[in-house]
């Protein structure tokens, strides 16, 4: 009775469940987890250390890092054991924490990442395209200025640098733009400058960019004409929209989460509204599902004339 009542209390914690439902797919290390589960590494290892102490999961060293994995059935003191199978059987069946599973696939992939030797590595998309991204950048003839609307982390504010004598990455989010400078800064630019506020309400004059950029951001917008419109106003005749969004997909999850406010958009519906914002548009890709990506993106160039 008494190992019931601690197996019981052991796990009546949600992250203990969600480490357990985790556990149940693969082994992973702390890191991984905290990864995964976006809480202070201090305490995904002490839920791991309870976890560890009740023997419902047991450690493995490989090289310098420790992985941990469920228990088995026979590992569980004997009083629990039906208690342990039943709860494994249906926390093995649980559809939710879907977004767990999501950032689990990520970390499995970047530790396929982590696994062949540096002349692999350095061939690796994830590895090679900002090189790529800054040669095909050469190629393109210069812009004066470019604005990144909503820039978030500014990854791509930082390689439109590489073409344009001056870059505005726009963000509302204060810790976005903080590693955005961090990353400006880390990569040596001194032509990217950053704004903190509400693109919708964005005190920039109108006619004074080349190119507008809005990549992943219409679907945080309650409306996502008035982002169309806000890029519309900013360009000079001439100027080029550039934006990337996400196809209609079900994983509700990003409402919480991310913030989302749209689960993605047609291809025909982000056409028409650029259309309607002004805009002529002069591509526009689908792209294909890629491997494991619950995803699917859609790419656009128009021009504001
Ligand atoms: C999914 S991220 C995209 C980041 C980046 N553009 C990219 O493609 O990697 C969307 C960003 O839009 C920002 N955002 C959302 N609503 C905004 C608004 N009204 N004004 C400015 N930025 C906004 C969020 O803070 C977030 O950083």
């Amino acid at each position: 009775m008494k190992e019931m009542a601690s197996l019981l209390r052991i796990v009546a914690d949600e992250t203990r469940l969600r480490v357990l439902r985790l556990l149940s797919e693969t082994p992973l290390n702390v890191t991984e987890l905290t990864t995964i589960l976006g809480l202070a590494q201090s305490g995904v290892s002490k839920q791991v250390g309870t976890l560890k102490k009740a023997g419902l999961v047991r450690e493995r060293r490989e090289g310098l890092k420790t992985f941990y994995r469920l228990s088995e059935e026979a590992e569980v003191p004997e009083e629990g054991r039906p208690l342990w199978v039943l709860l494994m059987d249906r926390v093995r069946s649980t559809e939710d924490n879907r977004h767990d599973l999501v950032r689990l696939a990520d970390v499995l992939e970047s530790r396929e990442g982590d696994t062949p030797g540096l002349h692999e590595r350095l061939l690796a998309p994830g590895e090679s395209w900002h090189a790529w991204s800054r040669m095909i950048m050469t190629l393109l003839p210069s812009m004066k200025r470019a604005v990144d609307l909503g820039c978030g982390g500014g990854i791509l504010t930082a390689e439109l640098a590489r073409a344009c004598d001056e870059v505005v990455g726009v963000d509302i989010s204060g810790p976005a733009l903080s590693a955005a400078r961090a990353h400006a800064e880390r990569v040596g630019l001194t032509n990217v400058r950053f704004v903190e506020g509400d693109m919708t309400t964005l005190d920039m004059p109108d006619s004074c960019c080349d190119v507008a950029v809005l990549s992943q951001t219409l679907h945080h917008l309650p409306d996502p004409m008035v982002g169309l419109r806000v890029a519309a106003r900013l360009l000079k005749a001439g100027g080029r929209l550039i934006l990337m969004e996400l196809l209609p997909h079900d994983e509700a999850w990003v409402t919480d989460k991310l913030g989302h406010l749209h689960l993605g958009f047609a291809a025909t519906d982000l056409e028409s509204m650029m259309e309607q914002a002004g805009f002529r548009i002069t591509s526009l890709e689908t792209l294909p599902p890629s491997r494991g990506e619950r995803f699917r993106a859609v790419q656009a160039c128009a021009v504001w004339e």
